[in-house]
């Protein structure tokens, strides 16, 4: 028996007014997993994000989900927008907001959606800003909120499409510790979307480079000797070369390249 909780195959994605953003992805999220998906702007990455949440139907290709996973379950962190960091709610509000997925047919939260909301804004460190106003935090406390809301929606997965963008270095390392702590203390899987290759290399198990189509999809040690990320890795520092863009490529493990194929059953 593999642990595949998300097994995408073929994956495409368009938009009516565009050609195709996303082409032929497959790849697969195991239990506990951390994958990071990285690319420039405008690679695919927040549409892949909206497609795994079923907010965006693929044109072609699938996404199976293993039967103890909900896709309404799985906890979501959207890609900031100005708008959204002035949403008029206190925090408490905003946290309870992810067990909305629990309620069902109930029309109020009841004391297990509160508590969970209470327990993940201590645990995130927020408890005692749980009257306050979104609007009115700093950007490292939005994110944090927005992390609590994401995890009461969730004990499984967690999508974070860009969660430190726009953070001092001292708050980003905070939120990838309190992130690399609910992955490994819970147990919960984190898909995390970045433009910080080194934290991505750091932090995550395996990495999905997309540029439109897959450029590598494999464990971060193979990643980081593979042509795809070593170029990569140097056009984030500004050093690659001028046009060399290396064709794609999977996973050298081989263990990696089998799950590609349609998966194992002893991975
Ligand atoms: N609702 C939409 N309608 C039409 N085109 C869209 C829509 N959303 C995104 N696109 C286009 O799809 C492409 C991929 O966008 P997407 O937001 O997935 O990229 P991204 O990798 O998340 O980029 P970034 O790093 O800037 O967040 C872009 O060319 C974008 O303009
Ligand atoms: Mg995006």
């Amino acid at each position: 028996m593999n642990n595949h909780i998300i097994t995408c195959k073929n994956l495409t994605f368009t938009y009516e007014d565009s050609n195709i953003v996303v082409d032929n992805l497959s790849f697969t999220v195991s239990n506990g997993d951390y994958l990071c998906i990285v690319g420039e702007n405008g690679a695919g990455k927040s549409t892949l994000i909206k497609g795994l949440l079923h907010l965006k139907k693929p044109e072609s290709g699938t996404i199976q989900y293993a039967p103890s996973l909900d896709p309404r379950d799985i906890g979501y962190l959207p890609q900031q927008t100005p708008v959204q960091k002035d949403f008029p709610a206190s925090v408490r509000e905003v946290v309870l907001s992810g067990c909305l997925n629990r309620l069902r047919l109930r029309p109020f939260f009841g004391s297990g959606e509160k508590k969970t909301a209470l327990t993940n804004m201590e645990r995130l460190g927020i408890a005692n800003l749980q009257n306050r106003c979104y609007r009115e935090l700093s950007g490292g406390q939005q994110q944090r909120v927005l992390l609590a809301r994401a995890l009461s929606a969730s004990k499984k997965v967690l999508l974070l499409d860009e969660p430190t963008a726009g953070l001092d270095p001292a708050a980003t390392q905070e939120l990838y510790d309190l992130i690399a702590g609910i992955n490994q203390e819970l147990g919960i899987t984190i898909i995390m979307v970045s433009h910080d290759i080194h934290a991505s290399l750091k932090y995550a198990r395996h990495i999905l480079q997309l540029s439109h189509r897959q450029r590598f999809f494999g464990t971060a040690e193979d990643y980081r000797q593979s042509a795809a990320g070593q170029f990569f890795i140097r056009e984030s520092e500004g050093e690659a070369g001028p046009d060399v863009i290396p064709e794609p490529e999977r996973a050298a493990n081989p263990r990696e390249t089998q799950a590609l194929k349609g998966g194992t059953d002893n991975d």
